[in-house]
């Protein structure tokens, strides 16, 4: 696989604080979090959300203990302007309230259960510990587990959550997380991410795709927010476009049981210097086939399921 020019600036000390001519040989953090964007990641999405409520300390707490390589998440602003880990842009399915995340303080969304539901919702899994569990925020995620884990962090709605990036980057900075290696900022929308990176170009981005049959041809595929040409036609060009600002490449793999890319694809990404991962995969049949086409990583609600196929 290329080098990413991430990686290559960084060996050439262009970064503030980087490595210099006499230490090369040792990676920094951030070196070393780019170097292992080419082996195998483990994505816990939404943390152990297979077992426990998504997004609550609960589910980090499990993906964590077990050795995921990323807590994923996604953040989005509350109406006084803090960052919280939550996926949907309202807050009906995950909690006992209802209407737009964003219309609440963090008050009102701390007061909230986002625990019952899942048990109502998983028999099976149910747990009393998870009544009443909180809307985290990403301070306080970034207080439990510090510099101990890593975390692939979702600009979520960015139309919805204007002054999100600067939020984030405001918060990554603090936490001193991005000299760390310690996260990968992901979004489907390409102008959040050229935003974070104009906020501090040291973030590395992973661009999220989608693809689906398009509304006017059926038969015929179409990204999402358009920053690539269907799967059939994508040219190195194309990539390479986005490995100008991103160091990876976030995407669906099936659209209703059908594949919407192939191994082929994959190998392209990787040759034009972006490794990929492919969200989100809970079977283990599938995890074995998809690791049999040498993706870089899979975003999955099991995380367990993954790891054990990795031992
Ligand atoms: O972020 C990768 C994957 O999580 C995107 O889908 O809807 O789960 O955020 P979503
Ligand atoms: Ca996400």
């Amino acid at each position: 696989m290329q080098r990413h020019p991430l990686i290559a600036a960084v060996s050439l000390g262009l970064f503030a604080g980087a490595a210099t001519s006499t230490a090369l040989a040792e990676a920094t953090p951030l070196e070393q979090q780019l170097k292992d964007l080419e082996s195998f990641q483990v994505i816990a999405h939404r943390g152990a959300s297979g077992h426990a409520p998504e997004s609550t300390m609960a589910a980090y707490e499990l993906a964590h203990e077990w050795g995921a390589d990323y807590l994923e998440l996604d953040v989005q602003l509350t109406s006084d302007g803090k960052l919280v880990v939550f996926h949907d842009d309202t807050i009906d399915r995950t909690s006992d309230g209802e209407g737009n995340i964003n219309d609440y303080t963090l008050e009102e969304l701390k007061a909230l259960d986002s625990g019952t539901w899942f048990n109502e919702a998983n028999a099976d899994k149910a747990d009393t510990a998870f009544e009443g569990a909180q809307i985290l925020t990403l301070e306080e995620l970034f207080e439990r587990f510090g510099h101990d884990a890593r975390y692939y962090i979702e600009t979520k709605s960015p139309l919805l959550n204007p002054g999100l990036e600067e939020a984030l980057v405001e918060t990554l900075e603090n936490h001193e997380m991005i000299e760390n290696g310690r996260v990968l900022v992901q979004s489907f929308e390409q102008g959040s991410l050229l935003k974070v990176r104009e906020l501090n170009e040291h973030v590395p981005l992973i661009q999220l795709v989608w693809y689906s049959p398009s509304e006017e041809d059926s038969d015929r595929l179409v990204e999402w927010t358009g920053v690539t040409p269907a799967p059939a036609e994508i040219t190195d060009e194309d990539f390479q476009a986005i490995a100008e600002y991103a160091a990876g490449i976030g995407t669906n793999v099936t659209y209703k049981g059908e594949d919407v890319i192939d191994a082929g694809f994959i190998s392209q990404a990787q040759e034009n210097g972006l490794p990929v991962h492919i969200y989100t995969i809970n079977e283990t049949d599938e995890m074995q086939r998809l690791r049999g086409w040498g993706v870089n990583g899979l975003f999955t609600d099991y995380a367990d399921r993954l790891l054990e196929l990795e031992d």
